[in-house]
């Protein structure tokens, strides 16, 4: 099939080389210029495990390529998905302002009948703005309108959409997803779930799923607050809790909490889109502020090690919102980063792969080179976001380094015993300390 993706963003680029991969001839827009000439010469804007290597072998093929002539890229298409951002207004409603534009790029330049295929995470009832948009301005053309939500992680993204858990499909008639199920046919014939519903129920879904794993995880972060106070372990609760199934085990890791570009906007976009509809959602703010304690509770622990924060050295490993992604967008490292320097601390930070993205969100912070030289005569140590290559650092020269040996644990990364055994004084999160 001819696919237009508008929008080559995490979500639009992963759609294009994936969708290259299951054998369509795809078409990447956008307004970014300078965007397009590195996607033409192979390269991904963003870090993002695999993209490249398909990237590379879709336009090898011939089936993908990429142009910021939105106009001529929707003319042909059998399919059009819209990938453009939806940032948060200062109220923290999305943003449909580039949805429109893109839906207004197809109701103007399709030159026949086409699917267009919502991904991007939209509030219930866009879709319906989106068709009367396209009828109005060329009724006779009858475009479809379908959502189709994206359940993709960051650092995962491409398993996750070449072998995704299920694949969710709201449309109003049999013909938009004959095509949808045409578009899928591969990943379908591999067992996976087609889930088709109406629109309303796709959009609202997929804001119903983000916010109950952000849920989930500031409910394990509420716990330990209380095994904090408790004495007890909110790793080993965690663990009773995921042992039954109705519950599941995943997602209940406390820490610092949750940040990226989807959890906490798609949080406040959904309160919003519930309050516009009357119905106070206030489950929702609280799960905002109690990841917003997860920040706070970390920084407590800092200063409760270090007493006064002037002038102590700080050191955070790990400085994207998780692992696996260059993505500081509401990084939890960032937020407790803040905070420190606010309160006279001089924060040095280190990531395998933010640390340019980190310095540029925050110019104060020192961005080292490699973990050794953030350490180096730090007051204590922050570990913000779980690396694999955190594992195998060298305690002992660490220990050695440091002012003094102290680790706070923002993602119960460190065993205590290990840590014992190497003589810090350890901060985990919701767990016993050792001093
Ligand atoms: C998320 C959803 O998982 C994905 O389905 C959706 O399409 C987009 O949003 P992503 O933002 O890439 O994906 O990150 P995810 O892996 O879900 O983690 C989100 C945040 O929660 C990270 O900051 C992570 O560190 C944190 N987290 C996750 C916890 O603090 N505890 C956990 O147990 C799990």
């Amino acid at each position: 099939m001819r696919v237009t993706v508008i929008g080559t963003g995490h979500v639009g680029l992963i759609t294009c080389v994936s969708l290259a991969e299951l054998g369509h001839v795809v078409v990447g827009t956008d307004s970014d210029e300078e965007k397009i000439g590195q996607l033409d010469k192979g390269l991904s804007p963003f870090y993002e495990p695999g993209v490249e290597e398909l990237l590379v072998s879709g336009m090898r093929a011939g089936k993908l390529s990429f142009t910021s002539d939105s106009t001529a890229a929707v003319a042909e298409a059998d399919v059009v998905f819209i990938c453009v951002g939806t940032p948060p207004r200062a109220s923290g409603e999305a943003s449909l302002v580039a949805v429109e534009q893109a839906a207004a790029v197809v109701g103007r330049h399709a030159s026949r009948r086409t699917v267009v295929v919502e991904k991007s995470t939209v509030p219930a009832g866009t879709a319906q703005r989106v068709k009367q948009m396209l009828v109005r301005l060329k009724p006779d053309l009858a475009h479809e309108v379908v959502s189709n939500p994206e359940f993709l992680r960051e650092g995962k993204a491409i398993e996750d959409s070449l072998n995704p858990d299920r694949i969710l499909v709201g449309a109003e008639s049999p013909s938009a997803f004959a095509v949808m199920r045409e578009l899928y046919a591969p990943l379908i014939g591999n067992g996976c779930r087609l889930i088709e519903t109406d629109i309303a129920t796709a959009e609202l879904a997929k804001h119903a799923c983000n916010a109950f794993l952000a849920l989930k995880i500031s409910y394990a972060n509420a716990l330990a607050r209380l095994c904090e106070r408790s004495g007890a372990d909110v790793v080993a609760v965690a663990e009773v809790m995921g042992a039954d199934d109705r519950i599941g085990k995943q997602f209940l890791a406390a820490g610092l909490g949750y940040g990226g570009y989807c959890f906490p906007k798609d949080l406040v976009a959904f309160e919003r889109l519930a309050s516009g509809l009357g119905y106070k959602f206030r489950l929702l703010k609280e799960v905002a502020r109690i990841n917003d304690e997860a920040v706070e509770a970390t920084a407590e622990k800092v200063r409760d090690a270090l007493w006064n924060l002037e002038n102590k050295k700080v050191t955070l490993l790990g400085l994207s919102f998780k692992p696996g992604t260059d993505d500081v967008r509401f990084s939890p490292a960032l937020a407790l980063a803040r905070r420190l320097m606010s309160q006279g601390a001089v924060v040095v930070g280190y990531d395998p792969e933010a640390g340019a993205e980190a310095k540029a969100e925050l110019p104060g912070l020192e961005v080292a080179s490699d973990p050794y030289e953030a350490a180096g005569g730090a007051d204590c140590l922050v570990l913000c976001s779980e690396w694999a290559e955190f594992r195998d650092l060298d305690l002992a020269k660490l220990d050695e380094i440091m002012q003094h040996p102290v680790i706070v644990d923002g993602r119960n990364f460190f065993e205590p015993e290990q840590m014992r055994a190497a003589g810090f004084s350890y901060y985990p999160t919701g767990r016993p300390a050792i001093y």
